[in-house]
């Protein structure tokens, strides 16, 4: 006799064993990280600088350039399961389009779009079970911002992927789960290495790590996307603020045209 189908939209969470970060050796993945390895889940740290974080720590360390296809090809992906997937890893870039070397063009699209899709592709299919997909895009994949349009484009792929493998991964495996979390400025100086900004007005990556993995623990339905903005407030700036569902992406000029007079 078969058993009668769980109704994915009510599923509880799974008991998971691992969690994949990709882009956990630094920054927000990395607190992502600490936090799954808390949980007591086996946690894979991919990263070019893998070797570099201890794994004394309980880290299963392991190299990856997502810019280098070989690296992606061949990365270490077996793991305990179900898994938790991070995606996490990425770069910043504040340029027009017409100043980018095309070697900066093309290796931030291999960092943020090619290589990581490349590696899901392997990652995903090798799941014997569900998974809980969760992607770090950004709140650029929706705002109008100058002189980004590269990494704002990258990152709005990033989210529109993510958002259509919801079917392909629950078909595949009825319980699995994607979540979509669009962060806003983070207090990260490695990411924003160069401009001058005000940290003290950005979101501490360890609280937004915090509110991601709470989010994700809870997750009963297939799919959530959240943003994560930091307040504008006077005497709350940088202060997470969490709401749900997608946002309809800003027009490129957000003053109306002045009026001669
Ligand atoms: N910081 C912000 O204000 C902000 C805001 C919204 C969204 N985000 C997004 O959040 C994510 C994390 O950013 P973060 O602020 O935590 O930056 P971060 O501290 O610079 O961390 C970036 C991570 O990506 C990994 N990475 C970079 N190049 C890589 C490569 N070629 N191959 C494999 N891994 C690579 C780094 O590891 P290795 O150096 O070891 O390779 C590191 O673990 C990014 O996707 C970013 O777009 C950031």
């Amino acid at each position: 006799m078969t058993q009668p189908e769980q109704n994915p939209h009510t599923a509880p969470p799974h008991t998971h064993r691992a969690a994949a970060v990709i882009g956990g050796t630094h920054g927000l993945g990395h607190q992502l990280a600490l936090r799954a390895r808390a949980a007591g889940l086996t946690t894979v740290v991919y990263g070019r600088s893998a070797d570099t974080v201890p794994t004394a720590t309980g880290f299963d360390t392991r190299r990856l350039d997502l810019t280098d296809l070989d690296s992606v090809r061949t990365a270490d992906i077996a793991m305990p399961t179900p898994a938790y997937v991070f995606w996490v890893a990425g770069a910043f870039l504040k340029k027009p389009l017409t100043d980018t070397e095309e070697a900066e063009l093309t290796g931030l699209t291999h960092l943020l779009f090619t290589g990581p899709v490349l590696f899901l592709r392997r990652l995903l299919a090798a799941q014997e079970g569900p998974v809980h997909l969760v992607t770090i895009a950004s709140s650029s994949s929706w705002k109008r911002r100058e002189r980004e349009s590269l990494y704002c484009g990258l990152k709005a792929a990033q989210a529109t992927l993510t958002r259509n493998l919801v079917p392909e991964l629950t078909a595949a495996h009825g319980g699995s789960r994607v979540t979509l979390i669009n962060p806003g400025g983070l207090a990260v100086p490695d990411f924003h290495t160069g401009l001058e900004i005000d940290y003290g007005h950005m979101m501490d990556p360890g609280e937004v790590a915090g509110i991601i993995w709470d989010l994700v623990r809870r997750q009963t339905a297939p799919f959530q996307e959240v943003q994560i903005l930091r307040s504008g407030v006077p005497g709350r700036e940088g202060v997470p603020e969490v709401s749900f569902g997608a946002r309809v992406p800003q027009p490129p000029q957000a003053e109306p045209i002045a009026r001669l007079p």
